[in-house]
């Protein structure tokens, strides 16, 4: 079993996005697939359909162990896709985290006993670098780091960057660039300043209004806009993270 987390200190730069499509695009592999939704704000759960509530006590029961996370796994519109949901708990997860001991190996100590049900488990985080981010980190094989290419979301890549490289086990960290809008001259001159690093990714996901309806739809785009260019982009993606989870 793999896991992929999609992360990054800002907000809003396509995380969600990200995960969503990219936890669809997988399955089309004939992987068994589960997205976790980390994010109390529960937009991946939303965008899934799946209810923003776990069943028993939440966060802190699934952190402890009382609750077990198969229990709370549901299936999505997506054949091959299941989704752990969000709940508003978990914007208690850092002190759920702390009262279970060894916080940083938590999340991935409670990931171990899903290795027999699924190939690839993509953790959507929520924005910041908080102890819950460091223990999802530390239960990832990659992470993948959206970025739309603007002078701050460099700084805080940066910041990333640096919390990865202070962890002994950390990931492999990849960047994709994310929401570029091709009409600012700016924004393309820091994509092509970025896709020079060797850690980003080819894939560039553009500014769409194809992603934007995944709000109304409640789908990942390839359900609704299967020949649209954020669709061509997701599944390239998937190849090229696929490529080195493999
Ligand atoms: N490629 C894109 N083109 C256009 N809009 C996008 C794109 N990617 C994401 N968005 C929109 O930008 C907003 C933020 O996207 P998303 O929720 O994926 O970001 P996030 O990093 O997960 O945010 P948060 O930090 O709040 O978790 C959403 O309204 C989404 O529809
Ligand atoms: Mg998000």
């Amino acid at each position: 079993m793999k896991v992929v987390a999609t992360a990054s200190i800002k907000g809003g730069v396509g995380k969600t996005a990200t995960a969503v499509n990219l936890a669809a695009e997988a399955t089309r592999s004939g992987i068994r697939v589960l997205l976790w939704d980390l994010d109390p704000q529960g937009s991946a759960t939303y965008l899934l359909r799946a209810e923003h509530r776990l069943a028993g006590g939440g966060a802190r029961d699934l952190v402890s162990g009382e609750s077990e996370l198969l229990g709370e796994v549901r299936a999505t519109s997506v054949e091959g896709l299941h989704v752990l949901p969000s709940d508003t708990s978990l914007r208690y997860l850092d002190r759920h985290l702390d009262a279970a001991g060894k916080p940083r190996r938590r999340l991935g100590k409670l990931l171990a006993p899903l290795a027999p049900a699924y190939d690839l488990v993509v953790l959507d985080c929520p924005p910041g670098a908080s102890l819950g981010i460091e223990s999802a980190l530390r239960a990832t094989h990659l992470l993948l780091v959206p970025v739309v290419p603007t002078t701050l979301a460099m700084l805080t890549l940066s910041q990333l960057e640096e919390l990865v490289a202070a962890s002994r086990q950390g990931p492999q960290l990849l960047v994709h660039i994310s929401m570029l809008d091709r009409r600012k001259a700016l924004q393309r001159e820091t994509a092509t300043e970025l896709a020079t690093r060797p850690d980003v990714l080819d894939t560039v996901v553009p500014n769409t209004t194809a992603v934007e309806r995944m709000g109304p739809e409640r789908a990942p785009v390839r359900a609704f806009a299967p020949r649209s260019p954020a669709t061509l982009a997701y599944e390239q993606l998937w190849a090229e993270v696929a490529e080195r989870l493999w």
